[in-house]
């Protein structure tokens, strides 16, 4: 496995895979790796001839700057996880690499990046499409991967790859989960015990979702129902409860006719937790 910090060193290196007629698959992470990260790594090495991982903690997309600062890293471990999971290639650039001194250019979905999560976090889905669009022009990859846990980070950057004609495939791959049913998240580690407990309430509350839906509960039926089950956890603080058309994140109402998503955010102890799920009639 090769590690490159430099982006000159990067590009030298995929142009020859590209040479040898391989595709190339990335996967941009944060660091701090975790068995969601992995499945997104094993879907690109399933699908791809190479794999690319990026590992950027980037700070455009970081409101609070003690947010930023207490993101926890673990570069060598990561590095070992990526190893043995067969990754040909790791990118660990520094800020000053992906921001050159005097950059000024962003990139922004405007309506998408400012909804629903977006309102919660000013200016964090412009940190994700501004970064994502710089790594897929140093990458030049063929596909990228992006977890349906954060599902409107996959919707945003679906909709700036379409919208800017960018020549990358995304796939979208299913959340991964702990066997109590919390979504896997670099932020797990940061909650207490009895917190790392409650947390569980947000897949329960999304799965007791689903089977209303199969009972034909409606729209309003099921969103009363994910509230009352979180507030009824002491130690969650509910932030957001949507139920939305997939793509465009539009709001639903009335009878479920089809799949829609829904998207849950809430606090255990001031570690902000997001889980989602899309359910079907
Ligand atoms: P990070 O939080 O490190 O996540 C990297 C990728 O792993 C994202 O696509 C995320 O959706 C996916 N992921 C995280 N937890 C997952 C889980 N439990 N199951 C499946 N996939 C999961 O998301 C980011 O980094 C950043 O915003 C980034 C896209 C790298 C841009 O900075």
């Amino acid at each position: 496995m090769q590690v490159c910090r430099e982006i000159s060193d990067l590009r030298t290196r995929v142009a020859q895979m590209r040479a040898e007629g391989e595709t190339v698959g990335l996967v941009p992470t944060m660091g701090f790796l975790h068995d969601g990260h992995m499945e997104l790594v094993r879907r690109a090495r399933a699908e791809c001839d190479r794999c690319v991982v990026t590992i950027f903690v980037n700070p455009t997309q970081f409101g609070d700057p003690a947010d930023l600062a207490t993101y926890p890293r673990n570069e060598a471990r990561d590095l070992a996880m990526l190893e043995q999971a067969g990754v040909d290639l790791v990118f660990i650039p520094d800020a000053s690499q992906i921001y050159p001194p005097g950059d000024e250019t962003i990139v922004e979905t405007t309506r998408l990046a400012n909804t629903l999560h977006g309102k919660v976090r000013p200016g964090h889905y412009r940190g994700v499409t501004t970064v994502v669009a710089r790594l897929f022009n140093i990458v030049g990859a063929d596909r990228a991967y992006f977890g349906e846990k954060d599902y409107q980070q996959l919707q945003v950057i679906k909709r700036m790859v379409r919208d800017l004609h960018m020549p990358v495939a995304i796939v979208g791959v299913q959340t991964v989960r702990e066997r109590d049913g919390l979504a896997m998240s670099s932020r797990n580690v940061r909650l207490s015990a009895e917190d790392r407990k409650a947390a569980t309430v947000l897949s329960k509350s999304l799965d007791l979702a689903q089977s209303l839906a199969s009972k034909g509960a409606d729209i309003a039926e099921i969103g009363n129902s994910l509230r009352a089950t979180i507030n009824a956890e002491p130690r969650a603080t509910l932030r957001a409860v949507d139920i939305v058309q997939s793509e465009t994140l539009a709001p639903v109402s009335g009878a479920l006719s089809g799949p829609v998503a829904i998207l849950l955010s809430a606090e255990f102890g001031g570690i902000l937790l997001i889980d989602q799920r899309e359910i079907i009639p």
